[in-house]
């Protein structure tokens, strides 16, 4: 028989799709517990839960239930949190005092966590706009624009008091020129030498923060101003990778980019570029989309949730930040591999 003739395709790659040991064999790119990190909203008080209305299925929680919530986290395999404090706003203020004081919410809840789960990884945000009365990420001059320099020296000390309290990690996700070499010097010379810094470097003035900031109510602080000045353009990507430069020759230990999905094409350059460890954070709007659509019925909430993650890990990213971190620690635990 004369095969040539035939014009098959010598190529069959619908061979190893054929059965799922063969697709499991080939499959590039995994997705596990170890991948994620769990976003928490914390609430003064005891007892205290509290519904996010745009995030179904996300609540603010006080501390000891929050602690809770986070022994699940580890003990389905979740290497870290991440804490965003519900500040009241009876403590907001212009300059953002309450950012570094040592009893403060985010500084309550990393010793808490540190005495409860002490593996388990804890991550503090450091950025000001949960604590200032206008909502921006730093402080501001007359006019209402972001002062960098004045900004940095609040940020300094807002990481310390993490550092302090025991948090793990701590992640500048304010933009500022020059933040993680300041926040860097600072840990240096205190003794904290082994703080990780995971530096917000690819943060874009997105609007898909929208659920994040009712969660932590700085909605309404921030009103109609924008965060364009320091937060970048979505247009830009050369200017990502000058961020990631700088961030890492200042001394971070690991990169974000931020939001996740609608910036893939970011976090592949950043992993391609630099090889070193690159997260991507699944923000609050990702997260409302999912879950509108998967509560309508119009999409399958735990398929897109999978793939959206494994879409995350397949262009570059070590770990993601995640709402549905939880959900999807519990899926594979039960050895779903979709
Ligand atoms: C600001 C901050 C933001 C988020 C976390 N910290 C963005 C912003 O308000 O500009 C958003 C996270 C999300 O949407 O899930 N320091």
């Amino acid at each position: 028989m004369n095969l040539e003739a035939r014009h098959f395709p010598a190529t069959r790659l619908r061979r190893n799709r054929r059965d799922d040991f063969s697709r499991r064999l080939v499959r590039e790119t995994g997705l596990s517990a170890n991948d994620l990190i769990y976003p928490v909203f914390v609430l003064p008080g005891e007892g205290e839960r509290e519904a996010v209305e745009s995030m179904p299925g996300i609540e603010r929680l006080s501390i000891d239930l929050m602690v809770e919530h986070a022994r699940e986290a580890w003990e389905l395999g979740i290497p870290a949190v991440a804490l965003f404090p519900v500040t009241p706003p009876e403590v907001k203020s212009e300059d953002a005092a309450e950012a570094w004081n040592p009893e403060g919410l985010a500084q309550r809840a990393v010793r808490a966590l540190k005495s409860a789960v002490p593996e388990l990884g804890v991550i503090t945000d450091v950025a000001l706009d949960p604590f200032t009365s206008h909502g921006q990420d730093g402080i501001i001059d007359e006019s209402g624009y972001v002062l960098n320099d004045v900004t940095i020296e609040a940020l300094v000390r807002q990481a310390l008091s993490h550092a302090e309290a025991g948090a793990d990690v701590v992640a500048p996700s304010d933009m500022m020129d020059g933040r993680i070499g300041a926040v860097r010097g600072a840990l240096e010379d205190e003794g904290y030498v082994n703080t990780r810094i995971l530096a917000y470097s690819a943060k874009y003035a997105s609007s898909y923060y929208g659920p994040f900031r009712d969660a932590v109510g700085s909605a309404g602080n921030l009103g109609k101003g924008d965060k364009k000045t320091y937060q970048m353009d979505p247009g830009n990507i050369e200017e990502a990778l000058q961020e990631v430069a700088l961030d890492l020759s200042e001394g971070a230990d690991m990169i974000m980019v931020k939001p996740g999905m609608p910036y893939l094409d970011v976090v592949h350059h950043v992993k391609r570029e630099f090889q070193v460890p690159v997260f991507a954070y699944q923000v609050s709007g990702e997260y409302a989309m999912h879950m509108a659509a998967a509560e309508n019925g119009w999409l399958d909430g735990d398929a897109v949730m999978m793939e959206s993650l494994l879409a995350m890990r397949r262009a570059g990213a070590n770990a993601i930040l995640t709402y549905f971190a939880l959900r999807a620690a519990r899926l594979l635990a039960r050895g779903s591999n979709e």
